[in-house]
């Protein structure tokens, strides 16, 4: 199985998806793209052997659907048969999450359907939440709303800030969404 892989950041998640799938792994990282030229995960992705695009958001204005086209013409390109989104900050329409209906994920930094969104932790803390995590999903044109895959929950603790309680959901990441591709890639 071919997998694209879309990044705004330092792409973190992304790194572990492509170290994922080596040896017997069903799939192989095909591609790494971004919205953003200066995403630090195209240039891990290059590191890696992975070749990568960008397309910058801010050109197109409000023309999604144009800025949506661009990507489409360079994902289709590499052929892909899964599009993972990891890290990705841009809102999708559901013209581009029709075109990959059924074969597109998600991980999002919240134990879904809480918290959709942004500023997940905060909101947790500011909740008052015993335990927080994150959740591997499929993407449907519903934000943060497609069939879960797994979660994984981390505690939290009484001084937690939002930056220290990302750092641990996001070791829950690296470890979640490489097990759940593995096996959405098996069952495709
Ligand atoms: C993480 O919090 C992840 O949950 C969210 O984007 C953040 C950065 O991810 N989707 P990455 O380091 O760019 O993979």
């Amino acid at each position: 199985k071919r997998v694209a892989i879309l990044v705004s950041g330092g792409g973190s998640n992304m790194v572990k998806l492509v170290e994922s799938m080596t040896g017997d792994h069903p799939a192989r990282a095909v591609l790494v793209g971004s919205n953003d030229h200066g995403a630090g995960g195209l240039k891990r992705a290059e590191e890696m052997g992975v070749p990568t695009f960008a397309v910058d958001h801010r050109p197109f204005g409000k023309d999604r659907a144009a800025f949506e086209a661009e990507l489409i013409r360079h994902l289709d390109a590499a052929r892909p048969d899964i599009l993972c989104l990891a890290g990705f900050m841009r809102i999708l329409t559901p013209t581009f999450i029709n075109h990959y209906a059924g074969r597109m994920l998600n991980i999002h930094p919240s134990l879904l359907p809480k918290y959709k969104g942004l500023h997940t932790h905060a909101r947790a803390l500011e909740a008052g939440d015993s335990e927080a995590g994150c959740t591997v999903h499929e993407v449907t044109a519903e934000l943060d709303d497609g069939p879960i895959l797994g979660q994984a929950r981390v505690p939290v603790v009484p001084d937690d800030t939002p930056e220290t309680l990302a750092a641990r959901v996001l070791a829950e990441e690296h470890k979640l969404y490489p097990a759940m591709l593995r096996k959405f890639a098996e069952a495709l």
